[in-house]
């Protein structure tokens, strides 16, 4: 039986009785205003322009790429995608008909390796990169900045697993030309499922709002849905329903934003319950196995807690331990997304030393806000004993 399991939801009991109250005054459910506050509450927590309320983070990262396909501003299709991340932050590269570029992992961010993507970009100067803020720990942004300055390249931010943590002073999520994130369970916070994109780039949301809904423009600003009204020739009759881009629905609905907007009221608190649960398992098992480090300046806000043994033998005496005290655990996100068939049947193994160790020898621990200290002093105690 399971005691200690590796999240639990953030929405707790009191957040369910207000969605009860609330409901009971029967509001609109599908999108509707309560989208539109969600995402400026969104916005000026975040510090970005725009943001735009979709139904998970892997529909974030679809309407990303497309967007950026439709934008026109494309030099190539080539795009340097990362071997550690989700397999929906690679899978609309494929779907969408870019040529993706895997990139080995950095040995202490675990997200792009700046060797391996500096490599890549003098080889095929790519339009795009796509980088994974791993798991809350964020990447090296100032020489990821630097490389974007130098090569000039569209950079997609996956914040999708790191919301709140924080990099001298900005949240990721704010450095990537458009940025993602969820808000499925387990995450730092939760709309049940769900996602977000956000840019401070015009285009780019008018793209992402008619993209996330049909193709439509009812969604845009009034100005923007007149001057495409006007261009196209369109009478008043016909106007919220002319499809000007080849959309989909991804839409969320008022009920996941309500959700939303209450989870962003217990944010500071559920981001420091789960830096101090981080730091304590770094305190107790940092000279024992391998984590992730944050730059300097950075603020980590784990939704794991992942770790690598020091081989495949050493992990599953771990795991066995773990498992027989009723700790959940399992392997870390997708290990090495490279050797995954959807990866390797077309393109073959992309295997690198950082990425493959990863998959080899990484797991998750326990990290949640409800998890107390004395929780993770005692799943460390366990740890330690297997070793
Ligand atoms: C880095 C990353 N990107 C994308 C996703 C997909 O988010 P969702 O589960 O909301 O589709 C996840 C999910 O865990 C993730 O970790």
């Amino acid at each position: 039986m399971i005691k200690y399991h590796l999240a639990e939801d953030t929405i707790d009991p009191k957040d369910i009785d207000r969605l009860v109250a609330w409901l009971s005054t029967y509001p609109r459910l599908t999108k509707s205003n309560v989208t539109l506050q969600f995402e400026k509450k969104w916005n000026n927590w975040l510090g970005r322009k725009y943001s735009v309320f979709c139904n998970s983070g892997s529909s974030a990262n679809l309407l990303m790429y497309y967007t950026l396909k439709l934008s026109g501003r494309l030099k190539n299709m080539w795009v340097v995608v990362p071997s550690v991340g989700w397999v929906t932050t690679i899978t609309p590269a494929i779907q969408f008909g870019f040529e993706p570029l895997m990139c080995e992992a950095d040995p202490e961010t675990f997200a792009l390796d700046l060797n391996h993507l500096e490599d890549l970009l003098k080889l095929h100067n790519p339009s795009t990169v796509v980088l994974v803020q791993v798991l809350g720990v964020p990447a090296k942004m100032e020489e990821i900045l630097a490389l974007k300055e130098k090569y000039g390249f569209f950079l997609l931010e996956d914040a999708c697993a790191a919301i709140a943590a924080k990099y001298r002073g900005r949240y990721v999520g704010t450095f990537g030309d458009m940025s993602s994130f969820s808000f499925y369970f387990g995450h730092q916070i939760s709309t049940i499922e769900g996602g977000m994109v956000s840019t401070d780039d015009k285009a780019f949301n008018d793209l992402l709002l008619m993209l996330r809904s049909h193709g439509w423009s009812k969604d845009l600003d009034k100005e923007t849905h007149n001057r495409l009204v006007n261009e196209h020739n369109i009478d008043d009759f016909h106007a919220p329903f002319v499809f000007y881009v080849p959309g989909f629905n991804l839409r969320s609905t008022d009920l996941n934003a309500y959700i939303g907007l209450r989870q962003m009221d217990k944010l500071d608190w559920i981001m420091s319950r789960r830096q101090e649960n981080h730091t304590r398992y770094l305190n107790h098992l940092e000279s024992h196995l391998y984590f992730q480090k944050a730059p300097e300046g950075s603020r980590i806000c784990s939704i794991h807690c992942a770790a690598l043994a020091e081989d495949r033998e050493q992990r599953a005496s771990i795991v066995k331990a773990l498992t027989e005290k009723g700790i959940e655990t399992r392997i870390f996100s997708a290990g090495n997304l490279g050797l995954h068939p959807f990866w390797y049947e077309k393109n073959g193994k992309a295997s690198f030393p950082v990425a493959d160790r990863i998959h080899r020898c990484g797991f998750f621990l326990p990290n949640h806000p409800s998890l107390t200290l004395d929780a993770v002093d005692f799943i460390c105690s366990v740890v330690r004993s297997a070793l």
